[in-house]
């Protein structure tokens, strides 16, 4: 029996695309580079399926061009660059990565919530610029994080995480706003307590936002939401780019309406509002929540796994659709 074909669209692990050359022919783009939609139409020709990263978009247009294409293998949780409904359509398989990153990237929302409210780079900056002459009384005042107001919006897995860290490693009040409420098991673990959206705004100290991203969710934190925060909050975006609205958000970190922000995850990233670059109270950081080397390699490897299981005519493991069965029985067929 002759071997599926698949496309690796990014650099990954080595020691992942052996394991996929055991059960594949397997082209990788070593580059690299993100490919254009055109690119990767046509690296994708006679290709089974493909490993992705969130910079790959899945959409109509593509999976009509690649009728031979069954399943899309994101290495993300977050799965906002596939048109779920028209790879439903297509009969196309996707899947994602959770859970093996969850610890990994709570941790890396509490290092921004604390970088921002300690004021770490901002002041980092003024001392290799040679600015810091002498000790001063008020330098670099920042907030205090122990015993605070932790506010999470998006309360999954990685919402539970962070807010397990607050209440229990800094004695932090914990309030949090999601989709539904959690179990009082659940609320009881993190230490939690529900409130809406607008509670939380106004009474946090901290707003963490880690929900997913849906066109529904674009822009949750506009100019009239950071309005209802208080003045000496930070705002903390590790979910995705779009749940903010970066520009309103500049205009209030310069005027200054909020104490400060930090931020993983950009509108249109890899590009950041210009004027984010400039506002001296906000950290940036280049989408890499999850970026360890332990946590990348697990993902990866979910990621081919859920290949394997699929282009093994099994179920995935981590499917996030359901696809129409004559489409997928077509593409079986070509
Ligand atoms: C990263 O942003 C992810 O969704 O895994």
């Amino acid at each position: 029996m002759t071997k599926p074909s698949i496309l690796i669209a990014r650099a990954i692990s080595p020691s992942v695309v052996a394991f996929l050359q055991r059960h594949f022919v397997v082209t990788v783009n070593e580059s690299d580079e993100v490919w254009s939609p055109e690119t990767l139409t046509a690296q994708l020709q006679g290709k089974d399926g493909v490993l992705t990263t969130g910079s790959e978009r899945i959409d109509a247009a593509l999976l009509a061009a690649c009728p031979q294409l069954k399943v899309v293998a994101n290495m993300a949780v977050g799965y906002n660059n596939f048109d779920v409904a028209a790879m439903e359509q297509a009969g196309v398989q996707g899947t994602n990565s959770p859970d093996v990153l969850t610890e990994t990237t709570a941790d890396f929302g509490f290092a921004l919530l604390m970088a921002t409210a300690r004021r770490i780079t901002e002041s980092e900056h003024y001392l290799r610029a040679g600015k810091w002459t002498k000790w001063s009384y008020e330098m670099f005042s920042g907030a205090e994080v122990h015993g605070s107001t932790l506010g999470i919006i998006g309360m999954g897995r990685i919402g539970q995480g962070i807010a397990k860290r607050g209440a229990h490693g800094f004695g932090m009040q914990v309030i949090y706003h999601n989709r539904s409420q959690l179990s009082p098991e659940l609320e009881a673990e993190c230490k939690a307590r529900y409130v809406s959206q607008q509670e939380l705004l106004q009474t946090a100290d901290h707003v963490v936002l880690v929900l997913p991203y849906t066109p529904e969710n674009r822009h949750t934190i506009g100019a009239a939401e950071l309005a209802l925060m208080k003045p000496t909050a930070t705002l903390i975006n590790i979910a995705r780019g779009g749940i903010v609205d970066d520009a309103a958000l500049a205009q209030a970190l310069k005027e200054q309406r909020i104490a400060a922000a930090g931020l993983d995850v950009f509108e249109g990233e890899p590009k950041v509002h210009p004027d984010l670059l400039t506002v001296p109270n906000v950290v940036l950081t280049p989408h890499i929540a999850s970026a360890t080397a332990g946590t990348r390699i697990k993902m990866a490897q979910m990621a081919a796994d859920n290949l394997v299981a699929v282009l093994g005519r099994k179920a995935a493991l981590t499917a996030v659709n359901t696809p129409d069965a004559a489409a997928q029985a077509k593409r079986w067929a070509v």
